[in-house]
């Protein structure tokens, strides 16, 4: 049984990084979670190449980096080389998926497509060969903090029978809202792989949220 608690950066206090990363890595988690905008596929900017770097610096935790850009592709190379192993990149801004998918692997990254709330599955389902994750937002991307969005959890219902269908051992993570309330019954529905960022650096004790976060989990078998 995998389960997989990502902390997403985005709600972490910058001025102390280092502690916070220490802090996601004493608390279990499994990767660490990166938000890449660029103020035009969504309405916000945060962090590049520099960010990844110095988290690459701070942690050996797989970074699971996460492209919200149009022409996501400018990025690739210059991404892997600063320590990232994963790169999700959004169908809506890929026309050309299929070769972007190739190319992350080839990098040595794994290759993730993420599909906004009103994306439909069918966006992905030509590509499933190619996939090594499938993001499924539960909020629009853009900002920490949002409400998750109840029905995505029967998208994730559908994208883990589209993976079975095709045999595919791609990782399914759901983002955005997660917290102890929405977990389980996204895990449920078939994901493995749970970011959370307010849930976890705007707990009293963010430590402990990633393994109760966990713990909803396991005892919702
Ligand atoms: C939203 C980002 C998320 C964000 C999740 O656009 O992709 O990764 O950090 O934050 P929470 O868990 O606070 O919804
Ligand atoms: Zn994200």
């Amino acid at each position: 049984m995998t389960i997989r608690i990502v902390p997403s950066i985005l709600s972490a206090d910058f001025a102390k990084l280092g502690d916070e990363i220490a802090m996601c890595e004493a608390g279990g988690a499994d990767w660490i979670h990166i938000d890449v905008m660029d103020g035009c596929f969504v309405p916000n900017l945060t962090f590049g190449r520099k960010v990844i770097e110095t988290v690459r610096r701070l942690t050996k935790l797989p970074l699971d980096v996460h492209l919200m850009v149009v022409q996501p592709e400018k990025y690739f190379d210059d991404f892997a080389t600063a320590g990232a192993n994963g790169l999700t990149i959004h169908a809506e801004a890929s026309p050309h998926l299929q070769r972007q998918l190739v190319r992350i692997r080839e990098l040595g990254c794994r290759p993730g497509v993420a599909l906004n709330p009103s994306t439909p599955l069918s966006a992905v389902s030509e590509v499933v060969p190619d996939l090594g994750l499938l993001l499924i937002m539960t909020v629009n991307p853009g900002f920490g903090g949002q409400e998750f969005i109840p029905y995505a959890v029967d998208k994730v219902r559908r994208a883990r029978l589209l993976l079975d269908e095709f045999q595919s051992a791609a990782v399914i993570e759901a983002d955005g809202g997660i917290n102890r309330e929405t977990i389980a019954e996204v895990w449920r529905a078939g994901a493995d792989t749970f970011v959370a960022g307010n849930a976890i650096f705007s707990a009293p004790d963010p430590r402990g949220e990633i393994s109760a976060l966990r713990e909803l989990c396991v005892v919702s078998v």
